[in-house]
């Protein structure tokens, strides 16, 4: 009698651990950064809502795989998917060359540019305002790469915008350089508080981040992505999330 049960119970964990690990290969992983309005955040729930979110699951249904977000800071997200931490990365990721060297893009999805947020009732009407003040970003991202680049500007860096728009509506940072859609979010979300001053002043191009060395799935997200885009579903996403801007 014992020695059945024993039987029955190494079947069933040889079971779980294959089950587990075919799990594991069938289950694509995309990194996020949900702090970023209105392309990836949390809900009150804290489920993982936004534009990318949305246009990320379209993509596996087309693409027939499975996917699970992993949710983790914009700065460890790219750097995971230059080892491959990841299959897969959708955070409003702008495709530049240099990032291309150590990760593969999709065909780009959306068209956006760095824009400047200030306090509401803050002197500076744009970025050619902002040589010599101190100017947030977050880690790893382009508007960060936009804020160095201004002359003898302070340079502070938050691993969140988050906390950048909290110092900028407390006086504890003159500016921040952030993409134009969720510039809007943010001074939405703080109302009264902040403003975002000027045109868009880079063209950027987001595109899905995938690791470098799957060049089948890359295709296999690009032929998805190029049909949800010539069936007007992602002009239906920006209908959604992006209305208004
Ligand atoms: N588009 C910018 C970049 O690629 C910012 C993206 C930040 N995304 C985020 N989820 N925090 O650098």
């Amino acid at each position: 009698m014992k020695k059945a049960l024993f039987v029955v119970s190494i079947v069933l964990m040889l079971g779980m651990v294959l089950g587990a690990c075919s799990q594991k290969s069938d289950v694509y992983t995309v990194g996020t950064d949900a702090t970023f309005p209105p392309f990836e955040m949390m809900d009150d729930d804290k489920n993982l809502i936004g534009f990318d979110i949305e246009l990320m699951e379209m993509i596996a249904e087309e693409a027939g795989i499975d996917i699970e977000f992993k949710n983790t800071s914009f700065d460890a997200m790219l750097a995971g998917m230059t080892t491959c931490q990841y299959d897969m990365a959708a955070s409003a990721i702008t495709i530049t060359d240099e990032r291309k060297e150590t990760m593969a893009f999709s065909v780009p999805y959306i068209n956006a540019g760095q824009a400047v947020v200030v306090a509401a009732d803050s002197a500076i009407t744009g970025v050619d305002d902002l040589v010599g003040k101190t100017i947030g970003g977050q880690l790893g991202t382009t508007g960060l790469m936009e804020a160095e680049a201004v002359v003898d500007a302070t340079v502070k860096t938050y691993d969140s915008y988050e906390l950048a728009f909290q110092d900028v509506a407390n006086g504890q940072a003159d500016a921040i350089i952030i993409d134009y859609p969720t510039a809007l979010a943010y001074v939405a979300l703080n109302e009264g508080k902040l403003k975002v001053v000027g045109e868009p002043f880079t063209d950027e191009n987001y595109g899905i981040v995938i690791c470098k060395s799957n060049t089948e799935l890359q295709e296999k997200v690009n032929a998805a992505l190029t049909t949800l885009i010539a069936e007007g579903k992602v002009a239906e996403l920006e209908q959604k999330w992006l209305a208004g801007e």
